[in-house]
């Protein structure tokens, strides 16, 4: 909040930022996947605004498919406990995923319902912005709603804004940056707005948040799954 104490910057120098950790990755496994161009791109535009970031890939977090017997028997596999630890050490998370057939990818659900099951459940109160790139003219912009809900539902701050590059095979320059200069330029402001917002969370909270893994449950010791994002001094 403007004005009251403790919300100047750094050395009071304008655009300083205090310290915010940003995991980056994209959803695709393929080499020369445009969703991992797109998350190098906003790596870098992260670091140039400030942000403190953590470049992984898909691979470092491939999971064999969820089954709760292999979950019975308390093993969760290498790539959910990647990203589980990422995500923990993490203030945020960036995620280009590509749309399959109006969804998700289903290499990123299968990892994001195995680290649903770890405890402390990372993604509850962590800030997400969601971007995508397809060949197709919306971009890919269909799968990040179902993307949403997952991530919503385990309690993560979802940015309202998204961006997806639509005819992303063309899209690029040879720098790796958006040729046209306009949609760079948006790019680059919703990192910067994302940033902001992780900023603000991060270092100016003033609301004590819970996540309730099933809402709408009569609260009850055998239905209750709530857990309370810690307030920092
Ligand atoms: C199984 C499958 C389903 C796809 N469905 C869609 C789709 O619904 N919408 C879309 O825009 N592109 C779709 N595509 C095309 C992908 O957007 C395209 O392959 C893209 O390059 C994948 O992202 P990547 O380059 O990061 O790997 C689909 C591709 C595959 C393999």
């Amino acid at each position: 909040m403007p004005g009251m104490p403790g919300d100047a910057r750094p050395n009071d120098q304008p655009g300083a930022r205090r310290p915010v950790r940003v995991l980056i990755f994209a959803a695709s496994l393929r080499a020369g996947s445009l969703n991992d161009r797109l998350a190098t791109l906003a790596a870098g535009v992260a670091a140039e605004k400030g942000g403190v970031v953590d470049r992984a890939t898909m691979a470092d977090f491939d999971c064999p498919s969820y089954d709760g017997d292999v979950e019975g028997r308390g093993e969760f596999p290498a790539g959910a406990q990647r990203l589980h630890e990422r995500v923990v050490t993490a203030d945020a998370f960036v995620i280009a995923s590509p749309e399959y057939n109006a969804s998700m990818p289903g290499v990123l659900k299968n990892v994001i319902d195995w680290v649903s099951r770890i405890r402390p459940q990372p993604f509850n109160g962590r800030q997400g912005l969601l971007l995508s790139a397809s060949p197709s003219m919306v971009g890919g912009n269909r799968g990040l709603w179902s993307l949403r809900v997952p991530l919503e539902h385990l309690g993560a701050r979802v940015y309202p804004d998204m961006f997806s590059l639509a005819q992303a095979h063309e899209a690029f320059d040879a720098q790796g940056r958006i040729a046209n200069a306009t949609l760079q330029l948006r790019f680059e402001q919703t990192i910067e707005c994302f940033l902001d917002l992780v900023e603000a969370a991060k270092h100016y909270r003033a609301l004590k948040k819970q996540w309730v893994e099933f809402l709408g449950e009569q609260p009850n010791a055998a239905t209750d799954r709530v857990e309370h994002t810690p307030v920092e001094a």
